[in-house]
């Protein structure tokens, strides 16, 4: 059962009421939520460990391994797999606290060996011999958390008392399952560090705004002005946009190769935000995910991955010009948040879902979990 009531994040309280107002008199959050250590670090352990982070493909995490170490947010995890089973474990050792393995370690063991004293566990994460000891202590196995396996990704909750990943999904779900992306390839990848806050980012997201501006080539396949935004349960946050006439994907030419996924609509593109960290782009012939990870205030890591049933090449060229697009005003703004003359300014008509991904921040900021 979800439990916590978070502790509130270290951001003046009067700057969140003012960015928390229903929209048309709400602005955006206080300089201090994309500039300050401690705002980060207060991320890292609720909004990233303390609800659902996505850690990426299963096949790519455990496909030819049966462990490996992740974090979640600042939570590290051990993942595991014993045939079909997918077990997140916390990665610290039930005697002296050594991880059991460093992230990004991998072990094809059938057994979890701590490098340190060497007490091993089981991948299901039961404690099995203690070097030294006359009898295993009992009640010394390691701590379980939550996991779910969602259309090919792993997600975890890393302090394990976040409310059930169904409800942390809620209408996202019915959204995402038309297009299946269980059965797609990734076909392509970038991983760009961008120099600018995470929530920087997912706001540039979710606004097309600027795109008469800063992005001509998609503009000349999808009107920046179309679509509509989503308003179902669930920690998420999104919308639609239409190809224009003519337009079969978002590609420099508007053509595709082929590879039209089935069941789904081939007018429109959905942009999907599942707090906090994955971002899907659902396209009439692939699949595109942003995943992102915080690597400091100011810095975030992005793997930006293509899925589909054939080659995305296509895909690929349109949006990792657009992606530099994004990210040159992303740091841009970064610079601007910086800044002592910063001061938080009101949404545009069209930034409706900047709203509503702000009020979810700033929500959590005082306390209230996106499921409270
Ligand atoms: S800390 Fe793991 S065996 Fe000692
Ligand atoms: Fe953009």
């Amino acid at each position: 059962m979800p439990t916590a009531a978070w502790p509130p994040a270290p951001v003046p309280a009067g700057d969140l009421d003012r960015a928390i107002r229903p929209f048309g008199e709400s602005t955006m959050l206080p300089a201090a939520a994309y500039t300050a250590p401690d705002v980060l670090a207060w991320e890292l352990r609720h909004l990233f460990a303390g609800t659902w982070s996505c850690l990426g493909r299963l096949d790519e995490l455990l496909g030819d391994t049966t462990q490996r170490g992740v974090l979640a947010g600042d939570v590290p995890v051990l993942l595991t797999r014993d045939g079909g089973t997918v077990t997140a474990l916390a990665n610290t050792c039930r005697h002296r606290g050594h991880e059991l393995l460093p992230e990004g370690g991998t072990s094809a063991r059938a057994v979890v060996v701590c490098p340190y004293h060497a007490w091993t566990y089981r991948l299901d994460g039961s404690l099995r011999t203690t070097p030294r000891y006359h009898e295993v202590p009992a009640g010394h196995g390691l701590v379980p958390l939550p996991v779910e396996v969602w259309h090919g990704w792993v997600f975890v909750n890393g302090t394990g008392d976040a409310a059930p990943f169904a409800e942390h999904l809620g209408g996202m779900a019915g959204l995402v399952a038309p297009y299946a992306p269980e059965r797609l390839e990734t076909a392509a990848r970038h991983e760009y560090v961008v120099r600018a806050n995470w929530k920087v980012v997912v706001e540039n997201y979710h606004e097309c705004y600027h795109c008469p501006h800063i992005h001509p080539e998609l503009c000349a396949v999808s009107p920046p002005n179309s679509g509509d935004n989503y308003d179902l349960p669930g920690a998420w946050v999104g919308g639609s946009m239409d190809l224009r006439d003519g337009a079969e994907t978002m590609s420099l030419d508007g053509r595709s190769p082929g590879g039209f996924l089935p069941g789904v609509d081939r007018r429109r593109v959905l942009y999907l935000a599942l707090f906090p960290d994955l971002l899907l782009s659902l396209h009439p012939d692939y699949v595109m995910t942003h995943r992102l990870r915080p690597v400091a205030p100011d810095a975030t890591r992005i793997e930006c991955s293509w899925l589909a049933l054939g080659e995305a090449g296509h895909a690929e060229e349109f949006w990792d010009r657009t992606n530099r697009q994004d990210w040159a005003a992303c740091e841009s703004v970064q610079r601007g948040l910086a800044s002592p003359h910063f001061r938080p300014g009101p949404f545009a008509p069209n930034e409706d879902a900047v709203h509503q991904w702000v009020t979810l921040i700033g929500r959590a900021y005082q306390g209230r979990p996106p499921w409270a």
